[in-house]
């Protein structure tokens, strides 16, 4: 198989994960005769710097004839800590979701054995939690219109949703609760009793429920829902919701995995697919190689899987799990006595190509 991927490494701690996953997936295509092509472009902090356009077109232009996006983070401090700048690095990934139409952003959450002393919940709670965040990514509070009065004393965000844009996620969330693995169930998190945006999604969530008979939809305030993960995370199976709900109440759930630095996501629309971890750009540890890369390599991992290469995936799941079991961990699980970055895709990399795993087991 060949395939062309964009890849943008990004701010921050991005390039330095990226590059694991690079490594890795070249260590798949070795292993099983694929070629990959990676094409480099920029986004972000470092693509303002250079061009003084957070997202310059050819970036978009090469997205757009790629078969999938590799994305590493976003962000840098110095913007953070301006709000008057007028031109921002998260721009860049914004105008990028809208630009290839990437409006589900697939995050599942799962909790590894090994890690479940770092989460803050007892285990018992942990064990079998499995659910997958779909979040709606180029609508509602972050695409509306924003104003900030003359004086600089006023300022709005509109949250705007339409049918259509609900139901295109709602379907992609309902077949996916129809798999096979899946447990049948759909949470829709919202805030009905009280904004507009809220009931029109619960609206069209009942109506499209109805073609989807063997899938149970509950609904869920997203207050009571951000208690609920971490009360009882086990009850969750598929989770839909619009944009904003789901930036937060992902990073609330990677909490339950050990770390955010595990978790890994899709972005799916109508052609190109991304696959970026849902962290952020982890400006303090940025060249240190202390990052964890595990976030960007599961991501490559969803990257092989939407190829359709599923055995090459799972093990890429595989020599993950089997890093964590073993301790090579990076020093947000292990801060001690932690392995490198770039050790740890080494060692991923080493159990990809070692065909019977004797080396290591
Ligand atoms: C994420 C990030 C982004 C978001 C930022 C960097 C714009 O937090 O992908 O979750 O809010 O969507
Ligand atoms: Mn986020």
């Amino acid at each position: 198989m060949q395939k062309n991927i964009t890849v943008i490494e990004g701010d921050g701690i991005g390039p330095e994960v990226t590059r694991q996953s690079v490594k890795i997936l070249n260590a798949i295509a070795a292993q099983f005769n694929h070629t990959f092509n990676y094409t480099y472009h920029l986004m972000g902090a470092v693509a303002i710097d250079k061009t003084g356009n957070p997202l310059p077109d050819e970036t978009i232009e090469s997205c757009l004839n790629s078969d999938a996006v590799l994305f590493g983070a976003i962000g840098h401090p110095k913007y953070d800590n301006d709000p008057t700048a007028k031109v921002r690095p998260e721009q860049g990934l914004l105008k990028l979701r809208k630009s290839l139409q990437l409006f589900a952003n697939i995050r599942p959450v799962n909790t590894y054995p090994a890690l479940q002393h770092l989460a803050p919940l007892k285990a018992e709670k942990l064990e079998g939690v499995d659910f997958i965040i779909f979040r709606e990514l180029t609508g509602g509070i972050y695409f509306g219109k924003k104003e900030l009065s003359e004086d600089g004393t006023k300022a709005s965000d509109d949250c705007v949703y339409t049918t259509p844009e609900i139901e295109r996620i709602a379907h992609l969330a309902f077949q996916y609760a129809q798999k096979p693995e899946r447990r049948k169930k759909l949470t829709l998190v919202d805030k009905a009793n009280v904004l507009e945006t809220s009931r029109l999604w619960r609206k069209v969530v009942q109506e499209i429920s109805k073609q989807y008979p063997d899938v149970a939809v509950d609904y869920m305030f997203v207050d009571n829902a951000s208690m609920q993960i971490m009360l009882n995370p086990k009850q969750f199976d598929i989770v839909l919701t619009e944009n904003m709900f789901g930036d937060i109440i992902s990073d609330e759930a990677s909490v339950l995995s050990g770390s955010l630095g595990l978790l890994p996501s899709a972005s799916v629309g109508t052609g190109t697919v991304l696959f970026e971890p849902i962290h952020g750009s982890y400006p303090q540890a940025a060249g240190k190689d202390i990052a964890n890369p595990l976030g960007s390599i599961l991501s490559a991992a969803m990257m092989l899987e939407h190829f359709g290469l599923s055995t090459e995936a799972a093990l890429v799941r595989e020599a993950v799990k089997w890093t964590l079991e073993n301790g090579f961990v990076s020093k947000d699980i292990e801060p001690v006595n932690f392995y490198f970055t770039s050790t740890i895709g080494d060692l991923i990399s080493d159990y990809v190509k070692s065909t019977d795993h004797e080396r290591i087991n």
